[in-house]
């Protein structure tokens, strides 16, 4: 396994949406494996593909952080999404040191594929929902600071230029 590179604010690659993962090969087992050793060694709960500067439908969760059970979705769609949302604290690896409260659905059923190629469908409330909406949001080119308003948006970029350098290994 191998620690990646996290890509920052402002790193094109995060405005890009991201592509179908077409067969679940070798090349996307190792991606996922490398982009978890490198969610954890960031302490983050979540990293999308394009965090680490691939652009595909990818990404790695863990909202225990215990390492005992990541949750490695491809291609993952969220099909439907409770009425109910709610504001809670919620950062991002490319925007490190930075927190602010977003506004999430409270729980969301997401379908996936996982690195067995089988299809998956979770229910999932609370952190797990809040980080699936957070990455799949990731794929589609969506940073969580477009939630923002613009002032505090503007406040959040310059912060996050100062803290560049954190996570850069
Ligand atoms: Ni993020």
């Amino acid at each position: 396994m191998a620690i990646l590179k996290i890509k920052k604010y402002d790193d094109s690659v995060l405005r890009e949406k991201a592509k179908i993962v077409l067969k679940v090969d070798d090349d996307v087992k190792k991606l996922a494996y490398d982009m978890l050793e490198t969610m954890y060694l960031a302490l983050g709960v979540g990293l999308a593909a394009p965090q680490v500067g691939v652009s595909v439908r990818l990404c790695v969760i863990d909202v225990n952080l215990s390492k005992k059970s990541p949750i490695i979705m491809v291609n993952p769609i969220i099909i439907s999404c409770d009425v109910k949302k709610i504001f809670e604290r919620e950062g991002c690896l490319s925007f490190p040191g930075f927190y602010e409260n977003v506004k999430r659905y409270e729980k969301v059923v997401v379908r996936y594929t996982d690195l067995n190629s089988e299809e998956r469908e979770i229910e999932t409330r609370d952190l797990l929902s809040r980080a699936i909406q957070h990455e799949v949001d990731h794929l589609d080119a969506k940073l969580f600071i477009d939630y923002l308003p613009k002032w505090k948006r503007r406040f959040v970029e310059k912060k996050a230029k100062k803290n560049r350098n954190v996570n850069n290994w």
